[in-house]
């Protein structure tokens, strides 16, 4: 099967305002396959978001390339942030169409794919409310609508769920997956949270401290249909992955 999007040896040092230099990225390889989700983790200021923003295409990396669906980067990038950043003054519905909007997708199509998406993901009724009546966990599903309404390729999800509470959080994970899933397209993901990356991806990908590189990648050999977050609580491979992961992340740091 061929790579949805591939990083090769990518590198990333940043300037900084007093003429120095950061190196936030050494070398990171990994590929992405079609309908895949893989869990990125790793120490806070180790390069993910940095990585994040060279796939969508906003940063150009300072060595190595990446290559997504065949191109540099592009429109075929999807990107939900760690806060929702719906805009307040918009309805629900017109959140969900904003990606279309700026892609000059006229009304009289995108709002049918809004709307399908807002039923499809448990928000019927709520087209015309405005951000700030839904709560968080409620905001954070009309972001990923918005986020897969313009049909992307990949996902990218940066640490979509840590500003929600853990049982909003918990019910997400399995959610997401799922949708991600559903509308087959494949995703990386972000996170601090060792157990919701063994939830939602297919394989995990450990970070080192800054300048990054990949410690480690394994592989979640736990069935799709298995994965919900509650249940897995007592799977005994969950925990084995877990502890597997837990310790990797504990050498990082102690190294
Ligand atoms: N535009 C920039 N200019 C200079 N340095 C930057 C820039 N963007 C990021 N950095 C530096 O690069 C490093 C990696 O930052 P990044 O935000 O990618 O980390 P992260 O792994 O996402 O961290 P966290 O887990 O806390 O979100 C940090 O040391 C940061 O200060
Ligand atoms: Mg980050």
């Amino acid at each position: 099967m061929t790579a949805i999007l591939t990083a090769e040896h990518v590198g990333m040092v940043f300037d900084t305002p007093d003429g120095g230099t950061v190196e936030a990225i050494r070398d990171v390889s990994f590929e992405l396959y079609p309908g895949e989700i893989v869990a990125l983790i790793g120490p806070s200021g180790c390069g993910k978001t940095t990585l994040f923003n060279i796939i969508s295409g906003l940063l150009t990396p300072s060595r190595g390339s990446f290559t997504v669906n065949g191109a540099d980067h592009g429109p075929s990038v999807g990107y939900m942030l760690q806060k929702d950043l719906l805009l307040p003054w918009r309805s629900v519905i017109d959140n969900v169409v904003l990606g279309l909007e700026v892609r000059g997708i006229a009304p009289s199509q995108s709002y049918p794919i809004a709307k399908r998406l807002i039923a499809a993901y448990g928000l019927a009724g709520f087209e015309d409310s405005k951000p700030a009546t839904l709560s968080g966990g409620m905001r954070q599903r009309v972001a990923i609508m918005r986020t897969l309404a313009f049909d992307p390729a990949v996902v990218l999800l940066d640490e979509p769920f840590s500003a929600l509470d853990f049982q909003t959080r918990t019910l997400l994970q399995t959610d997401v997956a799922k949708i991600i899933a559903e509308s087959q397209k494949s995703a990386v993901l972000i996170t601090h949270d060792i157990g919701e990356a063994i939830t939602m991806a297919d394989r995990v990908i450990v970070l080192s401290q800054r300048p990054s590189t990949v410690l480690r990648e394994l592989v979640v050999d736990i069935p799709r249909d298995a994965r919900d977050a509650v249940a897995l609580r007592s799977d005994k491979r969950f925990n084995e992955l877990f502890i597997e992961i837990w310790n990797d992340v504990q050498h990082k740091v102690a190294a």
